[in-house]
């Protein structure tokens, strides 16, 4: 790269994710989309609409409204049974948003980050933009991640750990025995967790989500409004912790973003405080989804490990790029397992947010080209 630009931007690059998706034009089942497809529940768009026609068009204060923030505080009480007041909360441009500020305001030149190697795409380039260092953690069999093998990467120079549960691209779940663990571990090390639950809701075979921070205090904890009520576009997302790390935070995000969009902080609330029935149809459709694609690929003889949250599936393939290649020629779009870490090489990530009818027909294609 040449010097007209920050070297550490040279330290990143544009996802594999959207790498996969750019090369696909024309008509194609694709299958390497993270989001639902699902459309944005009628009370929402209508709060959405509503705070347009009532000129709810300004700035807010950086925080989030009071509202969206109260709410946001009683949510975190009724679904994942821990207290943090209004003041604890800052409602950001999504998730995305709510980790840079979170890995910004703990990560030093140097400092090293301990993330699940397969795991989300951001985790990476937002510690390299922050001039920490990513290190992998590898993940069980089941793509859990153990309190020994986080152990194992701890350093001096360990600054922060990321959970992800359910996770991307895997969709394994921690269990709460397994999360109080990773907190106990952290803890002891003076590591702060910074816990990505944007797939909360998406859970199945009757598991429980179980954040980080019912177990410490040194716990960032990331959300957002995006996979659970269909609303990625709205771009709002929220993160609670600590009074000290909030202060801290809050200087990141009133200079980066200044505040959420109004309109989908109106949006965001009619979520959280409205019926929550949208939700749990969502999860059984993704559910009945998940059941398909597993009897499917398992009658291909392909190997992998249920996934138990989230919406993908992420398979092993003897040769990742051939496979990739072999069904983008024949109009299926999968992302390739590399992108999301070393670890991942020779997977794909296989997404069922996309319609029955589509992934019936899509896995028909596949079954005859993985022959
Ligand atoms: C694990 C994980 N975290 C965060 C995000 C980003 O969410 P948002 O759209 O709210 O920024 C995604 C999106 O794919 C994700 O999969």
């Amino acid at each position: 790269m040449t010097k007209k630009f920050a070297s550490r931007i040279g330290t990143i690059e544009i996802s594999g994710i959207r790498k996969a998706f750019e090369a696909s034009s024309g008509e194609f089942f694709n299958l390497g989309l993270g989001e639902p497809d699902f459309d944005t529940p009628e009370h929402i768009k209508i709060a959405a609409m509503q705070a347009i026609d009532s000129g709810f068009t300004s700035y807010t204060v950086n925080k989030g409204i009071e509202e969206l923030r109260e709410a946001i505080s009683a949510k975190f009480n009724r679904d994942n049974n821990f207290s943090v007041s209004p003041e604890e909360i800052i409602v950001t441009s999504g998730a995305s948003e709510a980790l840079h500020i979170a890995i910004l305001s703990v990560v030093e030149k140097g400092d090293e980050v301990l993330m699940p190697d397969p795991g989300f795409v951001s985790y990476s380039p937002l510690t390299k933009l922050a001039e920490g260092k990513p290190v992998g953690v590898p993940l069980s069999e089941d793509f859990t991640m153990s309190a020994e093998a986080v152990k194992e990467k701890i350093t001096n120079k360990t600054k922060a750990l990321i959970i992800n549960s359910p996770a991307n691209p895997t969709g394994a779940v921690e269990s709460e025995e397994n999360i109080k663990a990773l907190a106990d571990i952290a803890n002891d090390h003076h590591v702060t967790i910074i816990s990505d639950e944007v797939y909360e809701h998406l859970i199945y075979d009757g598991l429980k989500h179980v954040s980080p921070a019912r177990f410490s205090d040194e716990v960032i904890t990331v959300n957002a409004v995006s996979k659970t009520y269909a609303m990625t576009g709205f771009r709002l997302g929220y993160l609670a912790a600590r009074d000290e790390y909030v202060e801290q935070m809050l200087k990141i995000h009133q200079y980066i973003q200044a505040c959420a969009s109004s309109i989908s902080q109106k949006a965001a609330l009619a979520a959280i405080t409205g019926p929550q029935e949208c939700v749990s149809e969502m999860r059984s459709e993704f559910k009945r989804r998940r059941d398909f694609a597993v009897e499917t690929l398992r009658n291909m003889g392909m190997e992998f490990s249920v996934p138990k949250g989230a919406f993908y599936i992420f398979p092993r393939a003897k040769d990742e790029k051939e496979f990739v290649e072999t069904l983008r020629k024949r109009k299926i779009i999968v992302t390739p397992g590399s992108a999301f870490g070393s670890r991942g090489k020779n997977h794909v990530r296989i997404s069922y947010a996309t319609s029955f009818e589509n992934l019936k027909r899509a896995f028909e294609i596949m079954k005859e080209a993985v022959r």
